[in-house]
């Protein structure tokens, strides 16, 4: 039997992941979302996609939570993105509640599921999702290491002119202005970033400070809304790295309990994924420095974590 994928949210980044888990054959796809018409637009329109591109799999658009049953892997963006004037504790109230419905839609009819968190504030949004499922640390994580690592691995590449496929590179810390990308763990060809020939520190410091902006980059390009196609595919390698037990080391946001030094939030550290969900995470050495940065990061986490407890929402 095939497995089942739910995607809860069916905006810009839940329809390309919905085009993509058809693409991939990842198993059959449910588009869920509270806006009537929607995922049944989008569902039809991307199914019309399999007679071309010979998928096998079926997709279906729904308003009803019990059509997520049975679903390994749930994958959540519903929600709202900040709006000019609104305060980050207005989105974090505003997503708090949508958490809290999706949470028990999950809870209820899909939980035995691993749970994918995107919406943001990232870090917050799936501390939120963990508390209210009350799903083991394997089972709930978030979504933005690797769109972050993957916004690193491109400037490397358009810096350097080497293929992105050639370039590894590890960012650490929460999906913020604070998140942690580590040159000294990036490489171009095996060679991390500071001996790679010809690449001076300043040009380094310059690709990490966009990195660390580039949310902000494309959010300022479009004006009506963030990122889609990047954040969908990441999202995606992370369910396909569960559905396939591919055993693949990425960067996720999960509960940290002692690890790198931080205990009861969630932020983005290496892990181990497969069909266990995070079966490990893996801890690195840090410079004084490094450690210093992640514990800055760490901290507007903790602060996230806060405004979602001063919202009285959980
Ligand atoms: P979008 O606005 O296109 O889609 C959001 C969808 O959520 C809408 O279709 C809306 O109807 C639906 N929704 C709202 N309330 C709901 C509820 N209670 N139940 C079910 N569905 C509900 O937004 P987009 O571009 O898809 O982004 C989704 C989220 O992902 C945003 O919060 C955005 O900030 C975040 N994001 C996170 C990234 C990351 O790295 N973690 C990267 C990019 C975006
Ligand atoms: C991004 O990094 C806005 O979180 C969103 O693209």
């Amino acid at each position: 039997m095939r497995k089942k994928i739910a995607l809860i949210g069916s905006g810009q980044i839940g329809g390309t992941m919905a085009l993509l888990a058809m693409q991939k054959e990842l198993g059959d796809v449910i588009l869920f979302d509270i806006m009537e018409g929607t995922p049944q637009g989008k569902a039809l329109d991307i199914y019309q996609t399999a007679p071309i591109t010979s998928s096998s799999v079926s997709l279906k658009g729904t308003n009803s939570y019990a059509d997520i049953a049975g679903a390994s892997v749930c994958i959540v963006t519903a929600g709202i993105a900040r709006k000019p004037g609104m305060s980050r504790d207005d989105l974090i109230s505003t997503n708090t509640k949508v958490i809290k419905q999706v949470a028990e839609g999950i809870k209820t009819h899909a939980p035995d599921a691993f749970v994918i968190v995107i919406t943001n504030p990232l870090d917050a949004m799936v501390y939120v999702m963990h508390r209210l499922t009350g799903f083991p640390r394997n089972r709930v994580m978030g979504m933005a290491g690797i769109l972050d690592s993957a916004r690193f691995r491109t400037f490397i590449s358009m810096e350097t002119g080497v293929s992105v496929a050639d370039i590894s590179a590890f960012v650490l810390g929460g999906h913020g202005d604070s998140m942690v990308p580590l040159p000294r763990y990036s490489t171009v060809g095996g060679i991390p970033l500071p001996e790679y020939p010809g690449l001076s520190k300043e040009r380094i410091d310059a690709m990490v400070a966009r990195t660390r902006s580039g949310g902000g980059e494309i959010v300022e390009l479009l004006k009506t809304g963030s990122a889609f196609y990047a954040p969908g595919a990441a999202a995606i390698s992370m369910a396909e790295a569960i559905l396939r037990d591919q055993k693949r080391v990425f960067p996720c946001a999960v509960l940290c309990e002692g690890e790198y030094g931080h205990r009861g939030l969630f932020m983005g550290v290496p892990v181990l994924l497969g069909a266990g969900g995070v079966e490990k995470i893996i801890e690195v050495g840090l410079t004084p420095e490094e450690k210093a940065a992640l514990d800055v990061s760490a901290g507007h986490v903790r602060e996230l974590i806060e405004a979602v407890n001063r919202s009285g929402e959980i």
